[in-house]
């Protein structure tokens, strides 16, 4: 028998809005992800508009892809924008680095960019240099892309074909500037942050949102320094926001660095211990957020996780720079189980990006040639939009048999969230046991929940993924759903995801 237990909803007791934001994305030049993954160039035989690829523009067009990062990740911390400007055969060259040495010719720059954001109805989420650029150059990139009228930054965008500024809100100041974005100490770091965003200015009423470059993981002592920075007591009467926000990165890994394993082929035992590591994103934010009440107990300033997804060994006879891991059932599990902990944790919580979008790690798409691939956790992506910008409602499990002890750490193997939106309300559960099924109740209180409409993403076997030839995990509709005395009752067959939509009455 399997586990089985009640999923308490209080249809009346709302909570705070979860942002759409929470269902960001990031893009990095790294691998395939931008050349062949976004862009194609304009000489391509594969459909496109103006070099960008359309498959991949519908196909995050449906998923409501409200942001998008770029253009790293470490990568963010060696690019100087101005070389991606101007015609494109006169751009300067590079080597990118940090991910697989490659040339990088920056075809794919500021302008392209804006155009695949426009073209996605998403908001741009710029990761500025500060490892190895100057305040000079950042400053003049927010002027370049957001200010009116007349300037030296203004006339240039002009000669480069645009007229209008663009919106920018999102910005970063620097990406793991405690490793690979200048291994820098907090305290350095801390005053850094503070002096670039004094020269991110506003300009007109493109306000920005700087995001200042946070921890990785568990570590609170940055989060900490950061935060007592940005208070900045004793030098203004009320605390002054250099940063609107700070990040965290924490990525999901089923080992350790030099022996993350394979996407594909894993046991039941790896597979429980990538669930832990996943659950343990719930910890990590919450610890964060506790010190970061301590200084700002209106919860002013927002957690951005801009980076997190799992993370595995690249597929074989791919070049391990290029981080191209194929997407199994399990990722998309450990996508599901993310989102019930985003939500719950949506007060604080300002934004999180999947890393990444296309062709590199939990990829929510995978680019063949001129065949576009949608991952396991795309469908994820899918059934969930309906979270994005609703309320949360509360949910409370009370649940038996869904203990299992994963080394030190004790996992549940039923995961659930709730929200409503225009009193549509949906309801996300996921059963992350890999052979048993959970009967659960819905017990909906505080009203009703009718004409109840259910989907699910499973598969027969765990290891199973998409390719361009045959995609077997995708979401279908789930009629298992039945009515109860107490709401609504549904068996989640092993290792399920599950959304349940209804009415709110
Ligand atoms: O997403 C891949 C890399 O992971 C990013 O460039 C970096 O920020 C992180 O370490």
């Amino acid at each position: 028998s399997g586990s089985s237990g009640t999923a308490i909803i209080n249809l009346d007791i709302e909570g705070p809005v979860i942002s759409r934001h929470l269902y960001g994305h990031f893009a990095e030049h790294l691998g395939r992800c931008v050349y062949g993954g976004l862009w194609v160039g304009e000489d391509s035989p594969i459909p496109h508009e103006g070099g960008i690829r359309l498959d991949v523009v519908e196909a995050l067009r449906a998923l409501d892809i409200p942001n998008l990062r770029w253009p790293g990740g470490c990568f963010a911390d060696e690019y100087h924008w101005k070389d991606g400007t101007g015609p494109r055969e006169l751009r300067p060259r590079m080597v990118n680095t940090h991910w697989g040495n490659v040339e990088e010719n920056n075809h794919f720059g500021t302008h392209e960019f804006l155009a695949l954001c426009e073209l996605l109805g998403a908001e741009p989420y710029i990761s500025g240099n500060v490892g190895s650029g100057t305040v000079q150059e950042m400053s003049e990139w927010v002027e370049y892309l957001t200010r009116d009228g007349d300037s030296p930054m203004v006339r240039l965008r002009g000669e480069n074909g645009r007229d209008e500024p663009w919106r920018v809100r999102f910005w970063g100041l620097g990406n793991e500037t405690w490793g690979c974005g200048g291994n820098m100490r907090a305290e350095y770091y801390a005053d850094l942050a503070r002096q670039y965003a004094t020269y991110c200015r506003d300009h007109g009423d493109n306000r920005l949102y700087r995001i200042a470059a946070g921890a990785a993981d568990d570590n609170y002592a940055w989060t900490e320094t950061l935060m007592r920075q940005i208070s900045c007591f004793g030098c203004e009467a009320t605390p002054k926001n250099f940063f609107q926000a700070l990040s965290v990165h924490y990525y999901t890994l089923t080992g350790p660095w030099d022996a993350k394993g394979s996407a594909t082929e894993f046991d039941t035992g790896d597979y429980y211990r990538t669930m832990a590591a996943a659950a343990r994103m719930d910890r990590i934010i919450q610890g964060h957020s506790t010190v970061m009440d301590a200084y700002d107990p209106g919860r002013r300033v927002g957690l951005v996780v801009d980076e997190w997804g799992t993370w595995f060994d690249v597929e074989p006879g791919t070049n391990p720079g290029f981080l191209y891991q194929q997407n199994t059932l399990r990722d998309a599990l450990v996508a599901s189980v993310h989102f019930d902990i985003f939500h719950r944790h949506a007060e604080r919580l300002a934004m999180a990006n999947l890393a990444q979008t296309v062709n590199v790690l939990q990829a929510v798409l995978l680019t063949d040639g001129d065949r576009l691939v949608r991952t396991p956790t795309y469908h994820v992506f899918e059934m969930n939009k309906g979270h994005q910008d609703a309320t949360s409602l509360p949910v409370h499990l009370a649940l038996s048999g869904a203990q299992r002890q994963v080394g030190d750490a004790e996992l549940t193997t039923i995961s659930a969230s709730a929200s409503v939106r225009d009193e549509q309300v949906l309801v996300s559960l996921t059963n992350l046991d890999a052979e048993r099924p959970a009967e659960i109740t819905l017990d909906a209180r505080g009203g009703a929940l009718l004409d109840p409409t259910a989907r699910i993403l499973t598969a027969d076997r765990l290891q199973d993924h998409n390719t361009a030839d045959a995609s077997p995990v995708t979401a279908r509709p789930f009629d298992g759903v039945r009515t109860h005395e107490r709401g609504l009752a549904l068996t989640l067959p092993p290792h399920s995801f599950v959304t349940v939509r209804g009415r709110r009455a």
